[in-house]
């Protein structure tokens, strides 16, 4: 019989720290020492707050918690998910909040939200480049495919310059909330270990073209912030290691008979 596999189910008492980034932009941060990584959301405060992915299921009161230091719940108008995976959006609960909308990129809405029995389908999809203000914010929705995943999105705040990667510059450990130490190795051996991007080639793309846009400040889901002096290490990390899917799954290796 098969072992029940692990998902991103994490313990009710994971607790969470909550720490303002960047003028009105909150890290609200778990470490699950099971993983050996944290699981970052990102509460955007301006006239219509954003919430940037919930967490995985088990994180739900922790970070509802730390949001409610900030703005009542009732007053969240947007919850948003980078793809379709657990611990971006595990914590569905937060659609519960009476204004609330879900936020997505136009794949993760064509290929998953549709069409399945008892999963939200009201939500706002967006292509690449397409902007929603929320008052004195503006998001810039990235499509990222095969960043990840193929449904993979981005976003980036173009008043800030703060970017949203999701699962790119991500590092393992519990560190400060803006990182000065360079983590870059530990990134690469990290997506070797886990293998969740089947080609360099993408994300190569993709990290020229974040360079270019020249984020002050980068939120990974996983890891610490990154300032702009620390950024083109991890571009360049990238740029100049393998790091793509080679056999390992989840730290384990993966037998093909
Ligand atoms: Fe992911
Ligand atoms: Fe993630």
């Amino acid at each position: 019989m098969p072992e029940v596999s692990k998902t991103f189910r994490v313990a009710k008492d994971t607790t969470a720290s909550i720490s303002e980034i960047t003028d009105g932009i909150y890290r609200i941060s778990g470490f699950v020492n099971e993983y050996g990584i944290t699981f970052n959301q990102f509460l955007i405060n301006d006239e219509k707050p954003t919430l940037i992915h919930t967490g995985p299921v088990g994180m739900y009161e922790g970070v509802a918690e730390k949001v409610k230091e900030v703005i009542p719940l009732e007053k969240l108008a947007y919850v948003a998910f980078l793809h379709f995976e657990s611990d971006e959006w595990g914590g569905m609960e937060f659609l519960k909040s009476p204004d609330v909308k879900l936020l997505c990129s136009d794949l993760s809405s064509r290929l998953n939200l549709m069409g399945w029995d008892g999963v939200p389908v009201h939500h706002i999809s967006f292509w690449d480049s397409e902007v929603l203000k929320t008052g004195r914010r503006s998001l810039r929705f990235l499509m990222t495919p095969h960043v990840h995943h193929w449904d993979s999105m981005m976003i980036f705040e173009d008043t800030t310059k703060s970017l949203f990667p999701s699962d790119l510059f991500i590092q393992p450990g519990d560190n400060k909330p803006v990182i000065s130490d360079d983590l870059s190795k530990e990134m690469i051996q990290l997506y070797r270990g886990a293998g969740i991007f089947a080609s360099e080639i993408p994300v190569r793309q993709t990290a020229q073209r974040l360079l270019k846009m020249g984020p002050k400040m980068t939120f990974p889901m996983h890891g610490s912030c990154i300032d702009q002096g620390s950024f083109t290490r991890y571009v360049d990390a990238l740029m100049n290691n393998e790091f793509a899917y080679s056999g390992m799954l989840l730290g384990q290796k993966l037998e093909v008979s």
